[in-house]
């Protein structure tokens, strides 16, 4: 990949922060976003504003049918079978949220079982705690090993004939470690359970076949992979979301409200994928989604993917020449993708990100929405995060690297 062409492309990546050159290595939280997918929207605006799927006139027409191309283009890019398993929802949080109150309140309940893992972010552990309050099922938590990987033979050996649905982020959004979710999706599949992929931290980095994962459902965000904010995806088997009851209602999800003959209103829903996208959908966000997947396709989510395991290999390389850096989790770079956990000894990660802020270089610190898996498994408070994308560079972890000896010196 040409990352400096690529760079030409991201207008934000010309500022600087405290006299500084912006360095962003905090794209596990959210990306920047190409002037490709910044002139897409702009042009939407600009020429083609409309509701979609309402009126008879141009504007709407021409609405309908990018928004509608945008799903097509959405639902290739992770191979899905049709594009009606595709629903645009605000996000991954919403996907999730999505499943666990229409399918989750539809299918489980009293001595049910949901298996998720202790390295799930929060919005894969908090839709099931608050529905199975309302359904009293029961959560099993899978084990994860020290070194951040998971801990397989727990997760097979917590599925059992109870297990109804399994839910695993691809990437874990801490460490960076790939999961091998087609293991997995056999195994829960053999107890007759669904599986539930998070692929907040996968989709963006490197090539998803829903298909070949055998995933029931995935659900991914646009704004990490160069798209806009409010917008991601939603993939469901065909099968399964026919059967599922809608999430929100209101207008556009539904085929007939109709009062007949003194039985009061009768509702029937839409067909797939309108029945799930209750109200005006994020059309531009939607435009702008397809316009980072045809960005991303231009690259080679192969290429994108071996070009931040090039910088992981890289950055982990200068790292560990630090005595009080240190950091957390596997480094076997065959299973990572672009995420560096880290701390620094004696130093809280809030006072690392801010040292580093004041050199124009954009860290996570905290507990990352992932407060079980510092809590139970890495046995910290908080860490800090370097994550890579398409248009970082070792000359930029360099920089950091140079920031972070002068850290270690204080
Ligand atoms: C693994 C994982 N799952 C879910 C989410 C939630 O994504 P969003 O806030 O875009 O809904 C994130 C965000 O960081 C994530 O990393």
């Amino acid at each position: 990949m040409d990352i400096q062409a690529i760079r030409a492309d991201f207008p934000i990546l010309k500022r600087e922060i405290n006299g500084n050159p912006l360095i962003y290595f905090d794209n596990a939280a959210t990306a920047q976003k190409p002037r490709q997918v910044i002139e897409a929207m702009t042009d939407y605006y600009e020429k083609h504003n409309g509701n979609v799927h309402r009126a008879v006139h141009t504007l709407s027409l021409e609405a309908t049918e990018m928004y509608e191309k945008s799903r097509e283009k959405t639902a290739n890019f992770i191979n899905a079978r049709d594009s009606s398993e595709l629903i645009f929802v605000r996000g991954t949080t919403e996907a999730i949220n999505l499943v666990a109150y229409s399918w989750g309140l539809a299918n489980l309940c009293k001595d049910d079982e949901v298996l998720v893992t202790l390295m799930e972010h929060h919005s894969n552990i908090v839709p099931w705690e608050i529905t199975s309050k309302l359904k009293v099922f029961t959560i099993k938590y899978a084990n994860v090993n020290s070194d951040g990987s998971l801990d397989y033979e727990d997760f097979e050996n917590k599925l059992s004939n109870k297990t109804k649905i399994a839910c695993l982020s691809h990437v874990s959004n801490v460490t960076g470690i790939i999961n091998d979710v087609e293991r997995v999706s056999k195994a829960v599949h053999e107890k007759g359970a669904l599986m539930l992929v998070d692929g907040a931290q996968s989709v963006p980095h490197m090539p998803t076949d829903v298909q070949a994962l055998d995933a029931d459902f995935l659900a991914f965000s646009g704004h990490k992979m160069l798209g806009p904010t409010g917008i991601g995806g939603l993939y469901g088997k065909k099968e399964l979301l026919e059967k599922m009851p809608p999430f929100q209602g209101g207008g556009e999800m539904i085929k007939e409200v109709a009062f007949g003959k003194g039985e009061g209103c009768t509702v029937s829903w839409n067909e797939l994928p309108w029945k799930f996208e209750a109200g005006t959908p994020n059309m531009s966000g939607a435009i702008g989604l397809a316009a980072a997947i045809k960005y991303l396709e231009g690259l080679g989510m192969e290429n994108v993917l071996n070009h931040e395991k090039d910088l992981t290999k890289y950055a982990v390389e200068r790292m560990q020449n630090f005595s009080k850096v240190i950091i957390h989790g596997c480094c076997d770079f065959s299973k990572k993708c672009g995420i560096v956990p880290f701390g620094v000894k004696g130093l809280s990660s809030h006072d690392v990100a801010l040292f580093c802020d004041n050199y124009g270089i954009m860290i996570r610190s905290g507990y990352h929405c992932a407060q079980p898996f510092h809590e139970q498994v890495l046995k910290l408070q908080s860490s800090d995060r370097a994550s890579f994308y398409v248009y970082n560079t070792k000359e930029e972890i360099d920089r950091f690297a140079d920031v972070l000896q002068e850290i270690e010196q204080l």
